[in-house]
């Protein structure tokens, strides 16, 4: 079929098959290393020729994949705690594998047919689990591109004019989130054409929750200044908290207003899939569209998201233009061509990985996985409240826990040092990773426990680390 020539030559494949030996080598090795490699420290710049001038042989590539894996931060340890994912997955890898070999694109069906059957099925489940009787949605590049898609459909809501038009001569339109909510309704704002300036940043409760009296003062005050309010963003796991905005109360007010309500769930959307923890959303049927990213909370590669609509035909509204026919051939009449309802034009298949996950694991091994990690951080979080240096910072209400090391042989002003000292050595000595964030100007540990091997002896550890690191400091660092 293809003439004589192998599409891939002999010493390609050669190559290849030793590449992968590197990769068995590699996972086999991942216990042992490092999380953070100590050779990015010193001379790591300037120990790699990073010049793309020059051709290399296989030889030469091979080194430089080898530096590549010696020095890539260890996400699948347990010891991983530093973002929202952690963790390797074996049915995540072989999804990617394949996507890559394949190398289908999911604008067309004829051009991922099995892919887009596989999509298609993904999002019916993801809409049904929201409770979206009749929804629809796609895969998207990551929970900012969900939010942007999010608010383009709002406009489209309030102004469907906006997309032939702009929004040259509307009225100011007015987009409300929480403080706490993710940055990525700030840059929307821009990117949508209302100016960031337009994303009104509800406060939260202490517990980082929305206030929802203070949305509605928000609500008319923007009426009032001539505005027109068009959407709001609920976050369902925060960044930093992990907490859970109240979804009915929200939902209550945009039904009054007749505004958008979108659910941001790129981290928490997950814990649908846990008879026990779903009530954190509980309402969320009532929402006109979602967020989810299964590489948060269901343990699968970067980016495997979503975008989930309760109206099935905002999508197509939204994102498809003329000029397309060199693609869509306007022959498809079951609604199999992706791309009509994609902000992109070239979609790599994201929806295999997290398809043979799910086919592996099956809903009740997922829910297993998830109430495990809630778990985990109830147990994480009795450790905080048993120990005199340690004081959580803002209650637990997933997965997230964020705590302030504390002492009484330092100052009060001196624990934010403290804190920051500690995860910083923490961090150097390569063996753990964690962030830290501010909360009402307390600098603390974010603690995420979201890696599906993770175990309480990896906790133990953990703390202990902390505990004498920081006794460590403390010591140099006595004022009386
Ligand atoms: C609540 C929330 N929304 C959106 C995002 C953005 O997701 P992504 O990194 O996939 O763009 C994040 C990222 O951490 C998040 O925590």
């Amino acid at each position: 079929m293809n003439g004589k020539k192998n599409l891939t030559s002999k010493s390609e494949l050669e190559f290849i098959k030793t590449i992968h030996n590197t990769i068995i080598d590699h996972l086999n090795g991942k216990d042992k290393r490092l999380v953070r490699s100590l050779k990015t420290s010193d001379n790591f710049k300037s120990n790699i020729n990073f010049s793309i001038d020059d051709p290399n042989d296989h030889q030469d590539i091979k080194i430089l994949i080898d530096q590549y894996l010696e020095s890539a931060v260890n996400t699948a340890s347990p010891h991983f705690y530093n973002q929202l994912f952690s963790g390797f997955s074996v049915m995540g890898y072989i999804g990617e594998i394949i996507t890559a070999i394949t190398n289908n694109s999911m604008y067309t069906y004829e051009m991922g047919p099995m892919a887009t059957l596989i999509e298609k099925e993904l999002i019916k489940k993801m809409s049904n689990i929201i409770g979206y009787k009749d929804g629809f949605g796609t895969f998207v590049s990551g929970g900012s591109n969900a939010n942007l898609i999010a608010m383009l459909a709002a406009r489209d809501k309030i102004n469907s004019k906006s997309k032939k038009s702009g929004l040259f001569k509307s009225k100011t339109l007015c987009a409300f989130v929480s403080e706490e909510a993710h940055y990525s309704f700030i840059k929307a704002g821009y990117q949508i054409g209302i100016g960031t300036d337009q994303i009104i940043q509800i406060q939260c409760d202490l517990k980082g929750h929305m206030d929802t009296d203070l949305l509605l003062y928000q609500i008319d005050k923007a009426l009032s200044e001539g505005k027109t309010p068009f959407f709001v963003g609920a976050t369902a796991g925060t960044t930093v908290k992990g907490a859970f905005d109240p979804i009915k109360k929200i939902n209550k007010i945009c039904k009054n207003f007749n505004l958008w309500f979108h659910i941001d769930g790129s981290w928490g959307g997950s814990v649908m899939l846990s008879k026990k923890h779903r009530n954190l959303i509980r309402g969320s049927e009532s929402s006109d569209s979602f967020t989810w990213c299964a590489h948060k909370m269901m343990g699968l590669p970067l980016i495997c998201s979503v975008i989930l609509m309760k109206n099935k035909n905002i999508l197509k509204k939204i994102n498809n233009v003329s000029e397309t026919d060199y693609l869509f051939h306007g022959n498809d009449h079951d609604g199999m061509d992706l791309g009509i309802y994609s902000l992109q034009c070239g979609r790599r298949v994201d929806s295999i990985k997290l398809w043979l996950a799910w086919k592996y694991y099956g809903d009740i091994g997922y829910e297993k996985r998830i109430d495990r990690l809630f778990d985990l951080a109830e147990y994480a979080q009795a450790i905080i409240e048993k120990s005199t240096s340690f004081k959580l910072i803002s209650p637990v209400e997933s997965l997230n826990i964020c705590f302030q090391i504390q002492t009484k042989h330092l100052n009060k002003s001196e624990w934010n040092f403290l804190t920051n000292e500690t995860r910083e050595r923490l961090v150097n000595k390569g063996e753990i990773m964690v962030n830290y964030a501010m909360i009402e100007k307390q600098c603390c540990i974010r603690l995420i426990i979201v890696n599906f091997n993770l175990e309480k002896s990896h906790l133990n550890i953990f703390f202990k680390s902390i505990e004498s690191i920081s006794k460590k400091i403390i010591k140099e660092n006595k004022t009386n």
